[in-house]
């Protein structure tokens, strides 16, 4: 049993987790040679707080309440399902929340921007040049708090630090109970990567389990020289913290970033076809940001036959539902 430090009840867990056997066997129709794939659905973490981050925030939104702060300063993209979440758990936990967000794209309030309003979170908009500063926004702010006499948070995009890499532990954790209700040894956990932390949490928790599953993130933004280095470094803040006798040199930090696309939020027409065409066979909704790029590029692997010789893989479905819901115009229903 792993010590975790100060958690709230937040997210609604276990997640489901199931076998894509309509969606395999429309790849098998087209003569491929296809590993069963297991879906864990994050996205049903919670309605409003669906998606990978609220699990990060069962540990980072405790902490802020031990720390007795009672404002919370958060940033991320102008649709941000990480910022939603924090706005939406603000809001039930009592916290003040304060949005930094960079502007990808016109501010239509819509999807979680629509909903970040709704929520009453303050909003301060930055271009991605003034974002390059954000160690400083965030200061600046924290000081504005600080001279008001409220003491304030700050949780780094997308929740991705040494406490949030938590969150993603106990989802490891979780996963293992799933292998062995389903009597499988999955070779493969696959995800979409963005801020690190998911993938930091279930690399970190697959060794302290001991389990023989490789964690492999597929990257929406940066290379894998990015990850490799974002992620030691959360993973060393967090060994420090909790006194953890995990050698970081044994991890393997495994990234894809073929499948980036055009730009961060930009996806390529075929990520579109994959997203409805795992609609229509599943009756699951992946986002365009996200989980469609990494659940494309892992279709795109298995067409190449990387995954061949291997049994089971599981994609995790992060969530993004609300982020796709800004894109209608391009979904082209
Ligand atoms: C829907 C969704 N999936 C995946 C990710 C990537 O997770 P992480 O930031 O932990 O890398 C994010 C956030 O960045 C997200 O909102």
């Amino acid at each position: 049993m792993l010590a975790y430090p100060a958690r709230l009840d937040l997210a609604q867990t276990p997640t489901p987790f199931y076998a894509l056997d309509r969606f395999r066997a429309s790849l098998q129709d087209q003569g491929l040679s296809v590993p069963r794939l297991w879906i864990k659905r994050d996205d049903l973490t919670g309605c409003l707080t669906s998606g990978n981050k609220v699990r990060k925030l069962e540990f980072l939104m405790a902490d802020a309440k031990q720390k007795g702060c009672t404002a919370i300063i958060t940033s991320g993209g102008v649709q941000s399902n990480h910022c939603r979440a924090v706005a939406v758990l603000g809001a039930q936990l009592g916290f003040k929340v304060h949005l930094l967000l960079r502007l990808d794209r016109d501010p239509d309030p819509v999807g979680n921007l629509l909903l970040d309003q709704l929520l009453g979170a303050e909003i301060s908009l930055y271009s991605k040049d003034q974002f390059k500063q954000l160690d400083q926004l965030f200061s600046h702010w924290q000081q504005k708090y600080s001279d008001q006499a409220v003491s304030s948070y700050c949780i780094p995009t997308g929740g991705s630090n040494a406490i949030g890499i938590w969150g993603y532990i106990a989802a490891s954790e979780e996963l293992q109970k799933d292998f062995i209700r389903e009597q499988i040894n999955p070779s493969r956990i696959i995800h979409a990567t963005g801020s690190g932390g998911t993938q930091a949490g279930l690399t970190l928790g697959c060794h302290m389990l001991g389990m023989d599953t490789r964690v492999e993130g597929y990257a929406v933004c940066d290379n894998a020289a990015y990850f490799e280095i974002k992620i030691k470094r959360d993973i060393s803040d967090w060994s420090a913290e909790y006194a953890s006798a995990v050698n970081i040199d044994q991890l393997v930090i495994k990234t894809n970033d073929q499948y980036i696309g055009p730009d961060y939020a930009v996806a390529e027409p075929a990520v579109y076809q994959m997203i409805k065409r795992l609609a229509l066979t599943e009756g699951v909704i992946l986002d365009q940001t996200y989980t469609g790029k990494a659940f494309y590029g892992m279709v795109e692997d298995i067409k190449q036959g990387r995954f061949c010789n291997e049994t089971d893989i599981v994609f995790v479905h992060t969530g993004g539902l609300f982020g796709l819901l800004a894109q209608q115009d391009l979904l082209n229903c």
